[in-house]
Protein backbone atom coordinates (compact mmCIF):
# COMPACT_ATOMS: atom_id res chain seq x y z
CA UNK A 1 0.00 0.00 0.00
CA UNK A 2 1.40 3.72 -0.98
CA UNK A 3 1.05 5.80 2.33
CA UNK A 4 -0.43 8.86 1.17
CA UNK A 5 0.86 12.57 2.80
CA UNK A 6 -2.13 14.73 3.08
CA UNK A 7 -1.84 18.24 3.77
CA UNK A 8 -3.79 20.09 6.42
CA UNK A 9 -5.97 21.17 3.24
CA UNK A 10 -6.86 17.73 1.76
CA UNK A 11 -8.98 16.63 5.02
CA UNK A 12 -11.93 15.81 2.74
CA UNK A 13 -9.63 13.31 0.83
CA UNK A 14 -8.24 11.72 4.15
CA UNK A 15 -11.81 11.53 5.74
CA UNK A 16 -12.99 9.44 2.87
CA UNK A 17 -9.97 6.99 3.90
CA UNK A 18 -11.39 6.69 7.56
CA UNK A 19 -14.69 6.39 6.09
CA UNK A 20 -13.68 3.55 3.98
CA UNK A 21 -12.45 1.47 6.89
CA UNK A 22 -8.70 3.20 6.06
CA UNK A 23 -5.36 3.81 8.70
CA UNK A 24 -4.48 7.51 8.51
CA UNK A 25 -2.60 8.95 11.09
CA UNK A 26 -3.23 12.51 12.26
CA UNK A 27 -1.29 15.57 14.24
CA UNK A 28 -2.31 16.47 18.12
CA UNK A 29 -0.71 18.83 20.09
CA UNK A 30 1.19 15.55 22.10
CA UNK A 31 2.32 13.34 19.22
CA UNK A 32 0.77 11.67 15.95
CA UNK A 33 -1.90 9.15 16.76
CA UNK A 34 -3.22 6.07 14.10
CA UNK A 35 -6.33 7.09 13.75
CA UNK A 36 -9.32 4.58 12.94
CA UNK A 37 -13.12 4.70 12.61
CA UNK A 38 -14.12 4.02 16.68
CA UNK A 39 -17.15 2.46 15.10
CA UNK A 40 -15.83 0.25 12.66
CA UNK A 41 -14.14 -3.22 14.60
CA UNK A 42 -12.58 -4.23 11.40
CA UNK A 43 -10.60 -0.49 10.74
CA UNK A 44 -9.91 -0.76 14.51
CA UNK A 45 -8.30 -4.41 14.17
CA UNK A 46 -6.11 -2.71 11.58
CA UNK A 47 -4.18 -0.56 14.34
CA UNK A 48 -2.91 -2.95 15.83
CA UNK A 49 -1.68 -4.99 13.42
CA UNK A 50 0.28 -2.01 11.94
CA UNK A 51 1.89 -1.45 14.98
CA UNK A 52 2.30 -4.64 16.49
CA UNK A 53 0.76 -3.79 18.90
CA UNK A 54 -0.77 -6.58 21.92
CA UNK A 55 -4.78 -6.74 21.82
CA UNK A 56 -5.38 -6.11 25.60
CA UNK A 57 -3.67 -2.61 25.21
CA UNK A 58 -6.77 -0.26 24.86
CA UNK A 59 -6.89 3.01 22.69
CA UNK A 60 -7.44 6.19 23.26
CA UNK A 61 -10.70 7.67 21.46
CA UNK A 62 -10.31 10.91 20.20
CA UNK A 63 -13.44 13.35 19.91
CA UNK A 64 -14.12 16.42 18.26
CA UNK A 65 -16.61 17.46 21.77
CA UNK A 66 -17.91 16.69 24.58
CA UNK A 67 -21.10 15.83 23.34
CA UNK A 68 -19.87 12.80 21.69
CA UNK A 69 -18.44 11.54 24.88
CA UNK A 70 -21.93 11.50 26.33
CA UNK A 71 -23.35 9.26 23.52
CA UNK A 72 -20.61 6.78 24.89
CA UNK A 73 -20.90 6.89 28.36
CA UNK A 74 -22.35 5.34 31.66
CA UNK A 75 -22.32 7.89 33.16
CA UNK A 76 -20.28 11.89 33.10
CA UNK A 77 -19.58 12.96 36.66
CA UNK A 78 -19.07 16.32 38.11
CA UNK A 79 -15.41 16.32 38.13
CA UNK A 80 -15.61 14.86 34.33
CA UNK A 81 -17.59 18.06 33.70
CA UNK A 82 -14.51 20.40 35.29
CA UNK A 83 -11.95 18.83 33.51
CA UNK A 84 -12.78 18.98 30.50
CA UNK A 85 -14.14 22.81 31.02
CA UNK A 86 -10.52 23.49 32.60
CA UNK A 87 -8.26 21.41 29.84
CA UNK A 88 -10.38 20.77 26.69
CA UNK A 89 -9.39 20.50 23.75
CA UNK A 90 -5.96 20.41 25.22
CA UNK A 91 -3.53 17.02 26.66
CA UNK A 92 -5.70 15.95 29.35
CA UNK A 93 -7.68 12.07 28.58
CA UNK A 94 -10.16 10.96 30.53
CA UNK A 95 -11.11 7.09 31.12
CA UNK A 96 -14.96 7.00 32.14
CA UNK A 97 -17.75 4.06 32.49
CA UNK A 98 -19.06 3.09 28.80
CA UNK A 99 -22.69 2.21 28.41
CA UNK A 100 -22.62 -1.76 27.73
CA UNK A 101 -21.68 -2.68 24.22
CA UNK A 102 -20.80 1.15 23.08
CA UNK A 103 -17.17 0.28 21.55
CA UNK A 104 -16.02 -3.14 20.09
CA UNK A 105 -13.79 -5.49 22.76
CA UNK A 106 -11.04 -4.43 19.74
CA UNK A 107 -11.59 -0.61 21.28
CA UNK A 108 -11.68 -1.76 25.06
CA UNK A 109 -9.06 -4.28 25.42
CA UNK A 110 -12.41 -5.62 26.69
CA UNK A 111 -12.76 -3.24 29.79
CA UNK A 112 -16.09 -1.74 30.62
CA UNK A 113 -14.07 1.78 30.45
CA UNK A 114 -12.55 4.26 27.57
CA UNK A 115 -10.43 6.94 27.20
CA UNK A 116 -11.55 9.86 25.77
CA UNK A 117 -9.52 12.32 24.60
CA UNK A 118 -9.97 15.96 22.71
CA UNK A 119 -6.55 16.85 20.97
CA UNK A 120 -5.83 20.69 20.89
CA UNK A 121 -4.98 20.91 17.06
CA UNK A 122 -7.93 22.25 14.63
CA UNK A 123 -7.03 20.36 11.45
CA UNK A 124 -7.17 17.05 13.32
CA UNK A 125 -10.50 18.31 15.10
CA UNK A 126 -11.72 19.42 11.60
CA UNK A 127 -10.62 15.79 10.18
CA UNK A 128 -12.72 14.34 13.12
CA UNK A 129 -15.97 16.33 12.75
CA UNK A 130 -15.66 15.66 8.44
CA UNK A 131 -15.63 11.61 9.55
CA UNK A 132 -18.84 12.82 12.16
CA UNK A 133 -17.48 9.74 14.27
CA UNK A 134 -15.10 9.55 17.37
CA UNK A 135 -11.60 8.19 16.11
CA UNK A 136 -9.26 6.17 17.95
CA UNK A 137 -5.81 6.54 18.45
CA UNK A 138 -2.63 5.48 19.71
CA UNK A 139 0.45 6.70 18.98
CA UNK A 140 1.42 6.27 15.52
CA UNK A 141 4.75 4.38 16.31
CA UNK A 142 5.48 0.69 15.89
CA UNK A 143 5.06 -0.39 19.25
CA UNK A 144 7.60 -0.03 21.67
CA UNK A 145 9.40 2.92 20.15
CA UNK A 146 9.25 6.14 20.57
CA UNK A 147 6.53 8.34 19.91
CA UNK A 148 6.41 10.45 16.86
CA UNK A 149 6.79 13.59 17.00
CA UNK A 150 7.13 14.10 13.06
CA UNK A 151 4.96 13.24 10.16
CA UNK A 152 8.64 12.03 8.65
CA UNK A 153 8.71 9.68 11.74
CA UNK A 154 5.12 7.99 11.51
CA UNK A 155 6.43 7.16 7.90
CA UNK A 156 9.70 5.79 9.43
CA UNK A 157 7.61 3.15 11.30
CA UNK A 158 4.67 3.01 8.96
CA UNK A 159 4.78 3.71 5.57
CA UNK A 160 3.47 0.86 3.15
CA UNK A 161 1.24 -0.15 6.11
CA UNK A 162 -1.67 2.62 6.45
CA UNK A 163 -3.41 4.94 3.91
CA UNK A 164 -2.04 8.04 4.76
CA UNK A 165 -0.58 10.96 7.37
CA UNK A 166 -2.08 14.09 7.54
CA UNK A 167 1.14 16.20 7.70
CA UNK A 168 0.84 19.33 10.41
CA UNK A 169 4.61 19.81 11.13
CA UNK A 170 6.01 18.82 14.41
CA UNK A 171 3.84 18.60 17.31
CA UNK A 172 3.49 20.67 20.42
CA UNK A 173 4.12 19.21 23.64
CA UNK A 174 6.11 16.12 22.30
CA UNK A 175 5.13 13.39 25.29
CA UNK A 176 1.71 11.94 25.25
CA UNK A 177 -1.09 12.87 27.00
CA UNK A 178 -1.80 12.78 30.79
CA UNK A 179 -4.27 9.81 31.00
CA UNK A 180 -6.67 10.53 34.47
CA UNK A 181 -9.14 7.34 35.46
CA UNK A 182 -12.47 8.68 36.81
CA UNK A 183 -14.05 5.33 36.72
CA UNK A 184 -13.16 4.80 40.06
CA UNK A 185 -13.63 6.02 43.79
CA UNK A 186 -10.56 8.17 43.78
CA UNK A 187 -9.73 9.97 40.68
CA UNK A 188 -5.90 8.53 39.61
CA UNK A 189 -3.34 9.63 37.38
CA UNK A 190 -2.01 6.43 35.29
CA UNK A 191 0.27 8.43 32.62
CA UNK A 192 1.91 11.74 33.89
CA UNK A 193 2.06 14.53 30.86
CA UNK A 194 1.76 18.17 29.96
CA UNK A 195 -1.88 18.37 32.33
CA UNK A 196 0.17 18.19 35.94
CA UNK A 197 -0.90 16.47 38.63
CA UNK A 198 -0.71 19.96 40.55
CA UNK A 199 -2.99 21.37 37.34
CA UNK A 200 -5.89 18.76 37.85
CA UNK A 201 -6.15 19.06 41.91
CA UNK A 202 -6.21 23.31 41.30
CA UNK A 203 -9.75 22.40 39.22
CA UNK A 204 -11.08 18.85 41.15
CA UNK A 205 -9.16 18.76 44.12
CA UNK A 206 -7.05 15.79 45.49
CA UNK A 207 -6.32 12.74 43.39
CA UNK A 208 -3.77 10.15 43.22
CA UNK A 209 -1.17 8.94 41.01
CA UNK A 210 -0.27 5.22 40.31
CA UNK A 211 2.19 4.97 37.14
CA UNK A 212 4.94 3.07 39.08
CA UNK A 213 6.94 0.40 36.44
CA UNK A 214 4.54 -2.60 36.82
CA UNK A 215 6.23 -5.60 37.52
CA UNK A 216 5.21 -8.88 34.62
CA UNK A 217 2.99 -11.12 36.58
CA UNK A 218 1.06 -7.59 38.02
CA UNK A 219 -2.45 -6.42 36.70
CA UNK A 220 -2.22 -2.62 35.39
CA UNK A 221 -4.61 -0.12 35.73
CA UNK A 222 -3.51 1.05 32.19
CA UNK A 223 -2.72 -1.66 30.42
CA UNK A 224 0.17 -0.12 28.44
CA UNK A 225 2.13 0.17 31.64
CA UNK A 226 3.42 -3.34 31.71
CA UNK A 227 5.08 -2.77 28.15
CA UNK A 228 8.39 -2.03 27.34
CA UNK A 229 8.19 1.45 25.90
CA UNK A 230 10.27 4.13 23.87
CA UNK A 231 13.06 1.53 23.50
CA UNK A 232 15.84 2.71 21.42
CA UNK A 233 18.26 0.04 20.08
CA UNK A 234 21.19 1.87 21.95
CA UNK A 235 21.31 1.33 26.12
CA UNK A 236 19.94 4.90 27.17
CA UNK A 237 21.75 6.27 30.58
CA UNK A 238 20.27 8.76 32.65
CA UNK A 239 22.78 11.62 33.64
CA UNK A 240 21.97 14.16 36.01
CA UNK A 241 23.97 17.52 35.21
CA UNK A 242 26.67 17.37 37.66
CA UNK A 243 27.46 13.61 36.33
CA UNK A 244 28.12 14.37 32.85
CA UNK A 245 31.85 15.13 32.99
CA UNK A 246 32.15 11.81 34.88
CA UNK A 247 29.69 9.59 32.29
CA UNK A 248 31.40 11.56 29.49
CA UNK A 249 34.74 10.18 30.69
CA UNK A 250 33.34 6.62 31.10
CA UNK A 251 31.82 6.16 28.21
CA UNK A 252 34.70 7.36 26.08
CA UNK A 253 36.42 4.02 27.95
CA UNK A 254 33.55 1.95 26.34
CA UNK A 255 35.39 1.75 22.44
CA UNK A 256 32.31 1.93 20.95
CA UNK A 257 30.52 5.58 19.63
CA UNK A 258 28.00 7.05 22.03
CA UNK A 259 25.44 9.99 21.79
CA UNK A 260 24.85 12.45 24.24
CA UNK A 261 21.25 13.77 24.50
CA UNK A 262 21.19 16.96 26.49
CA UNK A 263 20.46 21.27 26.99
CA UNK A 264 23.11 23.26 24.86
CA UNK A 265 24.80 24.34 27.94
CA UNK A 266 25.75 20.51 28.76
CA UNK A 267 26.80 20.16 25.13
CA UNK A 268 29.06 23.45 25.04
CA UNK A 269 31.18 21.95 27.47
CA UNK A 270 32.17 18.84 24.79
CA UNK A 271 33.23 20.98 21.58
CA UNK A 272 35.16 17.60 21.20
CA UNK A 273 32.19 15.33 20.05
CA UNK A 274 31.00 14.60 16.53
CA UNK A 275 28.15 16.95 15.90
CA UNK A 276 25.91 14.00 14.91
CA UNK A 277 26.64 12.02 18.74
CA UNK A 278 25.45 15.24 20.28
CA UNK A 279 21.51 16.10 19.96
CA UNK A 280 20.23 19.06 21.36
CA UNK A 281 17.36 18.97 23.74
CA UNK A 282 16.82 23.23 23.62
CA UNK A 283 17.19 25.25 26.76
CA UNK A 284 14.57 24.13 29.47
CA UNK A 285 12.12 21.29 30.49
CA UNK A 286 9.58 22.46 27.42
CA UNK A 287 12.33 22.18 24.67
CA UNK A 288 13.58 18.85 26.38
CA UNK A 289 10.19 16.99 26.37
CA UNK A 290 9.54 18.75 22.66
CA UNK A 291 12.46 16.93 21.31
CA UNK A 292 12.99 14.00 23.61
CA UNK A 293 11.54 10.98 21.02
CA UNK A 294 13.77 12.98 17.86
CA UNK A 295 16.57 13.22 19.66
CA UNK A 296 15.58 8.73 20.70
CA UNK A 297 14.51 8.59 16.63
CA UNK A 298 18.23 10.17 15.80
CA UNK A 299 20.66 8.01 17.32
CA UNK A 300 18.19 4.51 16.39
CA UNK A 301 19.27 5.59 12.45
CA UNK A 302 22.94 5.49 13.53
CA UNK A 303 23.18 1.97 14.58
CA UNK A 304 26.91 2.19 15.92
CA UNK A 305 26.18 4.01 18.69
CA UNK A 306 25.60 1.83 21.41
CA UNK A 307 25.36 3.98 24.59
CA UNK A 308 23.43 7.33 24.84
CA UNK A 309 23.70 9.57 27.62
CA UNK A 310 20.61 11.29 28.06
CA UNK A 311 20.05 14.63 30.66
CA UNK A 312 17.77 14.01 33.63
CA UNK A 313 15.48 16.83 34.65
CA UNK A 314 13.70 17.19 38.26
CA UNK A 315 10.85 15.30 38.63
CA UNK A 316 8.50 18.76 39.04
CA UNK A 317 5.26 19.87 36.77
CA UNK A 318 6.24 18.75 33.27
CA UNK A 319 9.40 17.03 34.88
CA UNK A 320 7.26 14.15 35.66
CA UNK A 321 5.99 13.35 32.47
CA UNK A 322 9.48 13.79 30.53
CA UNK A 323 11.38 11.67 33.52
CA UNK A 324 8.57 8.67 33.19
CA UNK A 325 9.20 8.33 29.81
CA UNK A 326 13.28 9.11 29.73
CA UNK A 327 13.32 6.63 32.50
CA UNK A 328 11.23 4.08 29.82
CA UNK A 329 13.56 4.22 27.46
CA UNK A 330 16.48 3.45 29.89
CA UNK A 331 15.11 0.42 31.33
CA UNK A 332 15.44 2.26 34.56
CA UNK A 333 19.16 2.73 34.47
CA UNK A 334 20.81 5.69 35.79
CA UNK A 335 24.64 6.40 35.56
CA UNK A 336 26.56 7.03 38.67
CA UNK A 337 29.64 7.83 39.52
CA UNK A 338 30.88 4.58 40.58
CA UNK A 339 32.12 3.10 37.07
CA UNK A 340 29.19 3.56 34.83
CA UNK A 341 26.32 0.97 35.52
O1 LIG B 1 -1.20 12.03 23.60
C1 LIG B 1 -1.78 10.94 23.46
O2 LIG B 1 -2.51 10.46 24.35
C2 LIG B 1 -1.57 10.18 22.16
C3 LIG B 1 -2.19 11.01 21.03
C4 LIG B 1 -2.11 10.31 19.70
O3 LIG B 1 -3.52 11.33 21.36
N1 LIG B 1 -2.13 8.85 22.22
C5 LIG B 1 -1.55 7.85 22.94
O4 LIG B 1 -2.19 6.63 22.88
O5 LIG B 1 -0.54 8.00 23.60
P1 LIG B 1 -1.56 5.24 23.34
O6 LIG B 1 -2.49 4.21 22.88
O7 LIG B 1 -0.16 5.13 22.84
O8 LIG B 1 -1.60 5.28 24.91
C6 LIG B 1 -2.84 5.13 25.59
C7 LIG B 1 -2.63 4.69 27.03
C8 LIG B 1 -2.11 3.28 27.10
O9 LIG B 1 -1.17 3.19 28.17
C9 LIG B 1 -3.38 2.48 27.41
O10 LIG B 1 -3.10 1.28 28.09
C10 LIG B 1 -4.16 3.46 28.27
O11 LIG B 1 -3.89 4.73 27.71
N2 LIG B 1 -5.61 3.22 28.20
C11 LIG B 1 -6.44 3.34 27.14
N3 LIG B 1 -7.70 3.01 27.47
C12 LIG B 1 -7.69 2.68 28.77
C13 LIG B 1 -8.68 2.24 29.72
N4 LIG B 1 -9.95 2.08 29.38
N5 LIG B 1 -8.29 1.99 30.99
C14 LIG B 1 -7.00 2.15 31.36
N6 LIG B 1 -6.02 2.57 30.51
C15 LIG B 1 -6.36 2.81 29.25
MG1 LIG C 1 1.85 4.74 22.60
Amino acid sequence: METKVFQPDQLTAAAAELAAGELVAFPTETVYGLGADATNEAAVKKVYQAKGRPSDNPLIVHVADVATVKKYVATFPEKAVKLTQAFWPGSLTIILPLKPGAFSKTVTGGLNTAAFRNPRNQVTLDLIKKLGRPVVGPSANTSGKPSPTLAKHVLHDLAGKIAGVVDDGPTGVGLESTVIDLSGPTPTILRPGAVTKADIEAVIGSITADHHQVKADEVPKAPGMKYKHYAPNAQVYMTADADFPAAIAWAKTQQVPFGVLATDEILAGYPELEPTYRFSLGDSIVTASHHLFDGLRHFDQLPEVKLILAQTFSVQGLGAAYMNRLAKSAGQQHFEKTGGK
